[in-house]
């Protein structure tokens, strides 16, 4: 069966097919709708179901909140239509202009510059661009890596300066039986070919008065060290706080990185959390990374709240934030979700 999807504020429609997601349908057509992950878990894609009736695979509870579903907003990317729906996409800020031009993300030639290890399991992998020249990316957004051979893609956010144009960094977590893990830990070399597909994502720095903290969990540090480059960059004086949760002293990676932010940037103070053991002579914060958000931070009013890492961080920093004051609308994160599969 064939429904049709109307979307508000365009006034325009669409065709959406049995066992097809609304994104696919909107993006088969020609139309852009802003997506990311298409899985789930990114949450760039969300927005409300004003009429009609649909089914979403809500595996990844934690993109939306409660309150959200309640209040019809979805994710088209894993939601099919039952029957004609409107949907309104006034969220994702898309000009008219935007939405009927289609996607347009492009596909990179890439080569391997670095690939080396940075932690046990995390490793520092550094794509020069080729062709065409340079990706203009947002800092916070990430790309899809095809693994080699396969018309699979993975998704990573960049963790360099969005300056550099020819460049991007990820920090990219090696997981047992992984598809890219494997490649990237065993094959993957200085000068292999990759193609990148990208930029998205909406995860960026807004504009405002208000103080920044930042919370990153794993391999979850990457867009946050970008946005902290490009925060530097601007010349940044809002006071920022990254709380970096790794499970010992082994795990934490980009050190020097953020140390070197620091000299550009005196107003960033970086904590990070050891959460599973530490040596005798660890003067820092040892635990969960959200309790010790709580514990030095009793109240967040007037900040912005900036994280990313897996899903159970995101979901535990979510009402802890909400408590400590940040307003739901000033709490902006990315959730990845593992990829060790390759289905
Ligand atoms: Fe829909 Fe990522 S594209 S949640």
């Amino acid at each position: 069966m064939t429904v049709q999807i109307e979307v508000q504020p365009f006034s325009h429609g669409f065709d959406c097919e049995e066992n097809e997601t609304i994104l696919s349908a909107a993006l088969r057509q020609g139309l852009l709708l802003r997506y990311g992950c298409k899985n789930g878990g990114c949450g760039t894609c969300k927005i409300k179901l004003i009429d009609g009736d649909i089914e979403s695979d809500t595996r990844n509870s934690f993109t939306l909140t409660p309150d959200e579903v309640e209040d019809d907003w979805f994710l088209p990317c894993i939601t099919q239509a039952m029957d004609d729906c409107v949907v309104d996409v006034s969220q994702m800020e898309l000009t008219e202009e935007e939405f009927l031009s289609g996607d347009t993300s492009l596909e990179f030639e890439t080569e391997v510059a670095v690939n080396e290890p940075m932690t046990p399991d995390i490793r520092r992998l550094r794509l020069r661009i080729k062709n065409p020249d340079g990706m203009e990316f947002t800092a916070g957004q990430f790309a899809n890596i095809q693994i080699p051979g396969t018309d699979l893609l993975r998704p990573y956010s960049m963790a360099n300066a969005s300056r550099e144009r020819n460049m991007l960094e990820f920090g990219i977590k090696v997981l047992p039986g992984g598809v890219f893990s494997d490649v990237l830990s065993k094959d993957l070399r200085v000068g292999d070919k990759l193609v990148v597909h990208g930029p998205y994502g909406d995860l960026r720095i807004r504009s405002s008065h208000r103080n920044i903290i930042m919370i990153a969990g794993g391999s979850g540090l990457a867009p946050l060290l970008s946005m902290l480059h490009h925060l530097a960059d601007k010349g940044n004086i809002r006071p920022v706080q990254l709380f970096f949760g790794a499970r010992t002293l082994d795990d934490l990676y980009y050190l020097e990185d953020i140390q070197s932010i620091q000299e550009e940037m005196p107003c960033l103070e970086f904590i990070p959390v050891l959460s599973e053991s530490w040596p005798e002579d660890w003067a820092g914060a040892t635990g969960m990374v959200t309790d010790v958000v709580k514990e030095m931070l009793p109240s967040l009013n007037n900040y912005d709240a900036y994280m990313c890492g897996p899903p159970p961080m995101i979901d535990a920093a979510i009402p802890i934030l909400g408590e400590l004051g940040v307003r739901p609308r000033n709490i902006y994160f990315d959730a990845f979700v593992p990829s060790a599969s390759a289905a």
